[in-house]
């Protein structure tokens, strides 16, 4: 009985944490299963960055998903800084959209949409610049993460959001995980 009750008060703080956060579970499949956008990163590179500071971005993640203040992904500034595309909030739009329109080679379809994304992102980082500030003056999440700037990953997510948002019909891939993710994505601020 007394496991019965528990059971059923686990239950119901799950039911409630998810109906007062409904942005905190967001679908399990990944943004690029559903839509085939062009990622000018190399895998290798991007395979370093989430070996060094892979654990930091995963605790930074979940600190955003449960509502927490914005912070600095390292992994996306490891990125960054191997890149050159992004230095604190001053994004390379110009290399940037060249190195989107290099990886949609052959798809014409992704120029205006890769544009769009790469330059209606860069100035939101850029008005962002003061909460990003604050961003860096917050004790890291674990006492050994590094503090990075939060720049350059919300530049990553905000241009993948955009361009899954975006995707043209020729390359989204409409399923019902699909489909929730792009619901998820356009009823919550913060998505994949
Ligand atoms: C990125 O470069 C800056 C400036 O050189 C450095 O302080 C920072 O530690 C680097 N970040 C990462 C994640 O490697």
């Amino acid at each position: 009985m007394k496991k019965i009750l528990l059971f059923c008060g686990v239950v119901l703080v799950a039911i409630d944490a998810i109906v007062a956060n409904p942005c905190a579970n967001p679908p399990k499949i990944h943004p690029k299963a559903c839509c085939d956008f062009p990622m000018p990163l190399p895998e290798a590179l991007v395979a370093s960055c989430v070996g060094q500071y892979g654990a930091q971005t995963k605790r930074v993640l979940e600190s955003l998903l449960s509502g927490g203040p914005p912070r600095g992904a390292c992994v996306a500034e490891c990125l960054a800084n191997a890149t050159g595309l992004i230095t604190g909030t001053d994004v390379n739009v110009e290399m940037l959209v060249g190195g989107f329109k290099m990886a949609a080679e052959g798809k014409p379809e992704w120029d205006a949409v890769c544009e769009k994304g790469v330059t209606t992102c860069a100035s939101m980082v850029k008005s962002l610049a003061p909460a990003f500030d604050e961003a860096a003056k917050l004790p890291p999440l674990d006492p050994a993460d590094p503090i990075c700037s939060a720049g350059p990953g919300f530049m990553l997510f905000c241009t993948i959001k955009t361009l899954f948002m975006d995707c043209p019909a020729k390359y989204y891939k409409a399923s019902p995980e699909c489909d929730a993710l792009k619901q998820y994505a356009e009823t919550c601020p913060l998505s994949f």
